[in-house]
């Protein structure tokens, strides 16, 4: 079985990089919600690494729940088409709220998402991104805490995939175009 790192072009993002980032926003975040109960929602299934690192990060007492949306399928575009495969357990409203993602691609997700949210009378509602592709961005959203800005290209790793694949990966890289072509 060929190593999976084998189907990359080239690293993006490292490991230490992500690291690095991870705790200047985590001590940022930590500052900013002093004294407020701060609930982590993570997207799943790409932002599971991230919510992993990033609430390690944070030395400040959080809750976490989970949102599971789809709209990639197994493609390499964003449809659009957004579906709650699992909803948040709990109630948000009256919460402070920040939700955590790997990537804002064109923005699509996030900004139903948000809407979505927002809807439940949450106290407040933030984002926390890894990565964000701004030449890719169909609709703006407001995101308080980006992690890197990259171009645009098709990045996997560190929870992002492709066809599922790849999530596992430590870093962020572009595929080689052979594995998707
Ligand atoms: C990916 C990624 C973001 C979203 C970004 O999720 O994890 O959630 O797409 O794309 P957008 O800004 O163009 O909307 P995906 O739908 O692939 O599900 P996954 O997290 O389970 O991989
Ligand atoms: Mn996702
Ligand atoms: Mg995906």
């Amino acid at each position: 079985q060929a190593d999976v790192a084998g189907d990359l072009e080239k690293v993006l993002v490292t490991e230490e990089q992500i690291a690095g980032r991870l705790a200047e926003l985590a001590e940022q975040i930590a500052a900013d919600y002093e004294g407020r109960d701060l609930l982590l929602v993570g997207v799943l299934k790409g932002a599971v690494m991230v919510m992993a690192d990033l609430s390690r990060a944070l030395r400040i007492h959080v809750d976490m729940d989970w949102m599971a949306v789809s709209s990639y399928g197994s493609g390499t575009k964003s449809s659009g088409v957004v579906r709650i495969l699992k909803d948040l357990d709990r109630d948000i409203s009256g919460r402070h709220v920040l939700v955590v993602e790997d990537i804002i691609d064109s923005g699509l997700t996030l900004s139903w998402l948000l809407a979505n949210l927002r809807s439940r009378q949450p106290a407040s509602l933030e984002v926390a991104a890894l990565l964000r592709k701004p030449e890719a961005a169909k609709v703006d959203v407001d995101v308080r805490y980006v992690g890197f800005d990259i171009p645009e290209e098709f990045v996997v790793g560190y929870g992002l995939d492709y066809a599922e694949k790849y999530r596992n990966l430590p870093f962020v890289g572009t595929l080689a175009p052979h594995v998707y072509r």
